[in-house]
């Protein structure tokens, strides 16, 4: 069996924390209107939990992330590379903002376009993430 190395641990912290906060969204997306219908008083409940996990987990990719440009040498890498690891950055930055529009928010078009908005943006940067990995 291959054994694993420090890149192993970095994109492993990577991808773990960032499908916890992407499929974390997911997950709440399908729970939010059954409790709703069923079990209303408990919609506060839920959201402050799923934050509690959520933002930690973001922190850890940008952290991560940070970790992962320093180790690819970017003066090595082609344009298009730089390009793809720009829009990747520029939605994983999206992604929160949508993110914190949507919990701040007081109107239902806050909460609506920073919940929608927040997930595309995160699958954008997941999709994005991947490419930079396998295209090239
Ligand atoms: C929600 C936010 C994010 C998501 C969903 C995400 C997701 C991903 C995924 C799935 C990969 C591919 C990992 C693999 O090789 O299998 C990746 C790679 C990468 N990410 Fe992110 N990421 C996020 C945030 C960030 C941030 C904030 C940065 C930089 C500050 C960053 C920098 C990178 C870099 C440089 C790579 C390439 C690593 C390599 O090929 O060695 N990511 N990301």
């Amino acid at each position: 069996m291959l054994s694993p190395n420090v890149d192993t641990i970095r994109l492993f912290l990577h991808v773990l924390a960032a499908s916890v906060w992407v499929g974390g969204q997911i997950v709440l997306g399908g729970l939010v209107p059954r409790l709703r219908a069923e079990h209303p008083d408990s919609l506060k409940t839920a959201a402050n939990a799923f934050a509690r996990v959520a933002w930690p987990a973001f922190a850890l990719t940008m952290v991560t992330g940070i970790w992962n440009i320093l180790d690819v040498s970017i003066s090595d890498t082609t344009t298009e590379y730089q390009v793809t690891l720009f829009v990747h950055v520029l939605l994983a930055v999206a992604t929160a903002m949508f993110a914190a529009i949507h919990s701040l928010g007081r109107s239902k078009l806050a909460l609506a376009l920073g919940g929608a908005l927040g997930l595309l943006t995160g699958l954008g940067a997941m999709f994005i993430g991947l490419l930079l990995r396998t295209a090239g």
